[in-house]
């Protein structure tokens, strides 16, 4: 079956709310790239959003994954413990930037800013939640009123929870200081909730969705000055941002603050559904037994696979690579925002391997460009590269490839990006 007779079958059986930013149906994946049903090839600059960055099927992974399966797929550790789960906490209590962590594992990135969130309430004793417009964390009721963009996340439902407010994230070249910022936290403060009612700050280091927009180390450090000073928790939300995506296992080494919470998700199960939260002990360990857990969280093996990522991304150096990846790009994106001949290419901004670019009305501006950007997205598919728009003016184009991409598949997908801008 073609693309368009799946399709016809996929909007029969799906509702529409289940959407996909590509009409293809994959066939087959391996590395950074990706064949359609129609053996149709394409560079894989999406990565699954965010979650490929050991690359599609890497062999170090699948024979974690096979070799797991000799034993046990499945036993529930709310029912029996087992040591992968146990080894992978310890693995991540040494990697976190936090001097005295504990972790647990969970399912989705949702369930892991969510309870972020359930830990922050019972260790503070508090109910408010401050998160920061243009985030996302994720589609379950706390994690969409966390979030901080109306469509389509929110559309159509009650956009807010008792507790949870919101303050502009600071993007700079659309108008919003760093000193904007705490200015508008300043005034949540006094006008809607004190700081001894608030619970958490929760804040992604580099926004994923929201557009990759970095915040500054010293907004970052005048966060954690102010959580110190008021007892709040500090929430970094690293699902998107972790495991090598920005050059360092988490964006957050970036700032030099320990945070009190971090949410894991994505990247870590190596493409097996795998997140979790680690903590500060006296944080973590606050709530009672029974509290943190879920059916299928820490499943032995996405447990297996996130061993391999560890084991992956040390052995194969791709944190050196997130940086060399990223130089990469961010070069060919300066030289294109050089060309005539192409659309107006506004801000390129790159953490490590997280790069983006904004699309904008005329070279020289910053007025967002979201129509356009949506068809550059269609236009790379249609030359064979998979990429996602995201931003919340909707006109950036986020590049999340592997961090083990092959040299010239890389060169491929930046020449299909090329043409994919041509006026
Ligand atoms: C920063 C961030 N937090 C949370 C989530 C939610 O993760 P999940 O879709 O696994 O629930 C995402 C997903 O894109 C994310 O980017």
């Amino acid at each position: 079956m073609n693309n368009e007779e799946l399709f016809a079958r996929r909007s029969k059986a799906l509702p529409r709310g289940a959407a996909t930013s590509h009409p293809i149906f994959v066939k087959r994946a391996e590395g950074a790239e990706v064949w359609d049903v129609e053996d149709k090839h394409y560079v894989d600059f999406a990565s699954g959003i965010a979650v490929n960055n050991t690359g599609n099927l890497h062999p170090t992974i699948v024979a974690a994954i096979r070799e797991q399966l000799n034993d046990y797929a499945h036993v529930g550790f709310p029912v029996v413990s087992y040591e992968p789960y146990l080894r992978l906490c310890e693995r991540l209590n040494d990697i976190a930037p936090i001097a005295n962590a504990k972790s647990m594992l969970l399912t989705t990135g949702a369930e892991a800013t969510e309870n972020a969130v359930k830990v922050a309430r019972y260790f503070t004793g508090r109910q408010g939640v401050i998160t920061f417009t243009g985030s996302f964390h994720g589609r379950t009721q706390l994690a969409l009123a966390m979030t901080g963009k109306v469509l389509p996340l929110r559309s159509g439902v009650i956009p807010s929870q008792a507790g949870v407010f919101q303050v502009p994230f600071p993007i700079k070249h659309h108008g919003t200081s760093d000193e904007d910022s705490l200015r508008a936290l300043d005034h949540l403060f006094r006008a809607s909730i004190s700081p001894e009612q608030v619970a958490a700050i929760v804040i992604e280091p580099v926004q994923g969705e929201g557009g990759f927009y970095q915040a500054s180390k010293s907004f970052m450090q005048s966060l954690r000055a102010i959580c110190t000073q008021h007892g709040i928790c500090l929430v970094v939300d690293e699902v998107q941002s972790g495991f090598g995506r920005t050059g360092k296992m988490f964006a957050v080494e970036h700032y030099e603050i320990e945070p009190d919470l971090i949410a894991i998700g994505k990247a870590m199960g190596g493409g097996l559904p795998l997140a979790g939260l680690i903590g500060k002990a006296d944080v973590i360990d606050s709530p009672p037994p029974g509290f943190l857990g879920g059916t299928f969280a820490g499943n032995p093996l996405a447990c297996a696979a996130a061993h391999a990522v560890l084991d992956v991304i040390d052995s194969e150096d791709m944190l050196g690579h997130a940086e060399a990846i990223g130089s990469r790009i961010v070069d060919f994106l300066l030289a294109l925002k050089e060309n005539n001949d192409v659309l107006p290419v506004g801000d390129v901004r790159a953490l490590g391997a997280m790069v983006a670019f904004e699309i904008v009305t005329e070279r020289g501006s910053n007025t967002p460009d979201a129509e356009a950007t949506k068809v550059v997205a269609n236009k790379a598919r249609e030359y064979g590269l998979l990429m996602l728009p995201c931003g919340y003016y909707g006109n950036t184009i986020r590049i999340s490839t592997p961090l083990n991409i092959k040299f010239d598949v890389l060169e491929k997908g930046l020449s299909r990006l090329a043409l994919a801008m041509k006026r």
